[in-house]
């Protein structure tokens, strides 16, 4: 049985942003599974990667013509995963290495291991939607499980003492009104704050915050919103790959509406914000995840400001939640 949730098991995950994808190969690991992400003549392939022949990584050879070549004995192959070229003799072999589904969305290329897969990858709003400002932001991986690097995004509990300063002021709170809402395909926290932000990074991007929201689409994208009295002013969307069950790949998506500050200063001012917020959560999930190694497995007690983490463990497990609204005021 697979170790992962059954959605995550047969959902879709980036693997590689197109801006990833050079001349060379790229060596990947999905749910445990090698994989080879290469530009084929055809555009982004992404194969087992494991030679046919004596099970060479493909990943470690090269891109020819648009094929990619074993480095071991030099069979090529093509996006579809049919050989090619077989150095030796004139007719190639006819053993193919083994092709996953693969297509292209918001820039980045996605796959999954599930053989016909009869879904397309989800892409909230305003992944895909016009009118805005968007960068992509290939993370490098995680030491952490992925439901912890998911709810680490959407918890908002961490903040005052992990980001203190940065993302919330330690000391200074507030009273919140939450709304959780659960729905069979997503979940969603919406905080009202009405208020400006507490702490110096928001406080310059944002000016009024009217709400800031947290929302979780399986299998395994967390989206973090903010809004002001026109509408939305940043989305962060991350999709998580997991590359172990304790290594998780982000790829995160930035998109602000578009408006009179040059998008690449946009996108410098969030890098420097995040820089240090991304570097305190890796440290906290790589800490968490040697720490729960010690005993052998988690063991989480669900807290009073855990809005989300049922309905994420419901959703990645393939489950179809029934829709509940429930609201609870707190102090962010
Ligand atoms: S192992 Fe790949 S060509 Fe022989
Ligand atoms: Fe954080």
């Amino acid at each position: 049985m697979s170790a992962y949730p059954k959605a995550v098991a047969t959902g879709w995950f980036p693997v590689a942003s197109i801006g990833q994808l050079g001349p060379r190969p790229i060596a990947r690991k999905l749910m445990d599974t090698p994989i080879v992400v290469f530009r084929s003549a055809n555009g982004p392939a992404v194969l087992i990667d494991r030679c046919p022949h004596r099970n060479m990584a493909l990943s470690r050879g090269a891109v020819r013509d648009g094929d990619i070549e074993c480095p071991y004995h030099g069979w090529r192959f093509n996006g579809d995963g049919h050989c090619t070229l077989t150095p030796g003799v004139c007719e190639p072999a006819r053993h193919s290495a083994q092709t996953l589904p693969t297509l292209v969305r918001a820039g980045l290329v996605w796959t999954t291991l599930t053989k016909s897969p009869n879904t397309e990858p989800f892409l909230p709003h305003p992944v895909d939607a016009d009118g805005f400002d968007t960068f992509l932001w290939p993370v490098n991986p995680s030491r952490a499980r992925l439901i912890d690097a998911v709810e680490n995004l959407l918890d908002p509990a961490h903040p005052h003492f992990l980001h203190a300063g940065i993302v919330r002021a330690r000391n200074v709170r507030k009273p919140v009104d939450v709304t959780v809402r659960v729905r069979p395909t997503f979940a969603e926290a919406i905080y009202v704050e009405n208020s400006r932000a507490s702490a110096l990074m928001p406080r310059i991007l944002e000016g009024l915050r009217t709400a800031s929201i947290g929302r979780f689409y399986p299998p395994s994208t967390g989206q973090v919103a903010f809004e002001g009295k026109d509408g939305l002013k940043l989305a962060i969307t991350v999709f998580f790959m997991p590359e172990t069950e304790t290594v998780v790949r982000p790829f995160a998506h930035f998109a602000t509406p578009k408006g009179v500050v040059p998008p690449l200063v946009k996108e410098a001012l969030l890098r420097a914000f995040h820089v240090p917020v991304l570097a305190q959560d890796q440290s906290a999930l790589r800490k968490q995840t040697d720490d729960i190694e010690a005993f052998g497995a988690p063991k989480y007690a669900l807290g009073p400001l855990d809005f989300l983490f049922p309905a994420i463990k419901a959703l990645a497990a393939g489950e179809t939640p029934e829709p509940s609204d429930r609201t609870a005021t707190v102090h962010l």
